[in-house]
């Protein structure tokens, strides 16, 4: 696994006071701390192919080595043309390797995952292994309720056979699918629209469905997952206190009875939760919501921290996209991951960020809009300071360029 974002980011107390709110509304009642921004040279494509660069080098695996890339993705670069057959290209993958594009909102990645598994199960990789890449920029729009629920970011992961970070338990799945309209965003339009209250209901009711669906694929029990017996919860995490009730709301469905946030089993919920959630949910804290990958990247985060007496231990995952599609699903620590924890850490990557200001950031929002209009100029990486990396530097007679400057 591997995490790349971003090189600028926006300081929550910093937005907060340019819109007028309490700091605290956006540090304690949202739960983040810093949100990363992408300049218009950034996009889906130059994120995931850096996540993926990196999670082959860290882990020494050799590009000819992959048979299959997903790039899960709601934030395309073309209605036709996947943005994995770019990160094909600029990764050097082989040409045999089958590559594709999987959407649905926040949920694509793993989808793209559970493919990815499947394509390895039923014996069609024959040695070789897949990259998944989550690669998303979750925009809102400058002034509105979700503004400070945006981030960015890519987390790529490698699956095979022989699994040295997590095995997936393929007898426990639970899945749910139901159209809603609590988050989209039109053809035409680079924001998202979101009711946002109804996105968080229509999040722990999918929650509370694909729990009772795992407990069917389990054999009618949840032994094999009850929260006692867990290392630790991963959750979709849109905004770093969402997964606070996403918690709550699992812990009532195992308990088989709502209970209020004062009520004295309340205390438990929050035990549980200290243990079992809030220690992976430091770099969700500083990136923001990377929509597919945030799940993945609180097991980033839990990897980077990880000790030897934590592998054979069960996790639980849970993946909630807005329209909405869900699932849940268990697997175990392997043996030997936390020889990995230094490869995983993206630390320095994170640290070495820059800080924009609000008003730096709002005109890199209003360049971000006309970005990708053919021979625009935005994408320009020394209008925005960018060297030293992959980057967008825009549109030819309307095909995308990327470049490697420095
Ligand atoms: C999440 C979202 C709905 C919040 O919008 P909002 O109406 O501006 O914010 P709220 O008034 O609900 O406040 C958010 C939290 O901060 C708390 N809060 C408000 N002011 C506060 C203050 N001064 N100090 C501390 N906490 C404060 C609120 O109590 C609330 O916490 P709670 O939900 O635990 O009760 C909005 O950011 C959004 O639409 N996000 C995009 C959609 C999304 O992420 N959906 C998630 C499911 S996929």
């Amino acid at each position: 696994m591997a995490f790349r974002g971003p090189e600028c980011y926006v300081d929550m107390e910093d937005l907060a006071r340019a819109r007028g709110v309490p700091p605290e509304k956006f540090t304690q009642g949202i739960g983040q701390r810093q949100m990363a921004v992408v300049t218009p040279c950034e996009d889906t494509v130059t994120m995931a192919t850096l996540a993926g660069r990196e999670a082959l080098d860290a882990f020494d695996i050799d590009p000819d080595e992959i048979g299959t890339l997903i790039v899960g993705t709601e934030t395309g670069v073309d209605h036709s043309k996947p943005v994995a057959v770019y990160v094909h290209e600029l990764l050097g993958l082989p040409a045999t390797c089958r590559t594709f594009e999987t959407k649905h909102a926040c949920y694509g990645a793993m989808a793209g995952l559970t493919s990815a598994s499947d394509w390895i199960l039923a014996g069609r990789a024959r040695g070789r292994k897949a990259l998944i890449i989550a690669s998303d920029i979750a925009r809102y729009g400058v002034g509105t309720p979700g503004e400070p629920t945006q981030g960015a970011g890519a987390v790529a992961m490698v699956v095979s056979s022989k699994p040295r970070l997590f095995a997936f338990d393929t007898s426990i799945e639970g899945d749910y699918t139901r159209q809603v309209m609590d988050f989209w965003r039109p053809l035409y339009s680079k924001y998202a629209f979101a009711d946002g209250h109804y996105s968080i209901q229509c999040y722990l009711d999918a929650l509370e469905a694909c729990w009772e669906d795992a407990v069917r694929t389990a054999g009618g029990s949840h032994e094999a997952f009850a929260l006692s017996e867990l290392d630790a919860c991963f959750y979709h995490v849109p905004f770093s206190s969402m997964a606070k009730k996403a918690h709550h709301r699992h812990w009532e469905v195992e308990l088989g009875r709502r209970v209020e946030r004062d009520a004295p089993e309340s205390g438990e919920i929050a035990t549980s939760y200290r243990r079992l959630v809030e220690p992976w949910l430091s770099l969700n804290a500083v990136v923001g919501n990377i929509y597919t990958g945030s799940l993945f990247l609180c097991m980033v985060d839990y990897l980077r921290r990880i000790s030897s007496e934590r592998e054979g231990r069960p996790v639980s995952l849970f993946s909630y996209g807005s329209g909405c599609g869900a699932a849940l699903s268990v697997a175990h620590v392997s043996d030997g991951a936390s020889a990995f924890k230094e490869a995983v850490d993206p630390g320095e990557h994170l640290s070495g960020r820059r800080r924009l200001g609000i008003e730096e950031y709002e005109q890199i929002t209003r360049a971000a809009e006309s970005a990708d209009q053919n021979e625009a100029g935005e994408a320009d990486p020394s209008r925005w300071g960018l060297a030293g990396n992959l980057y967008y530097v825009g549109t030819v007679d309307h095909q995308r360029r990327y470049a490697h400057l420095g």
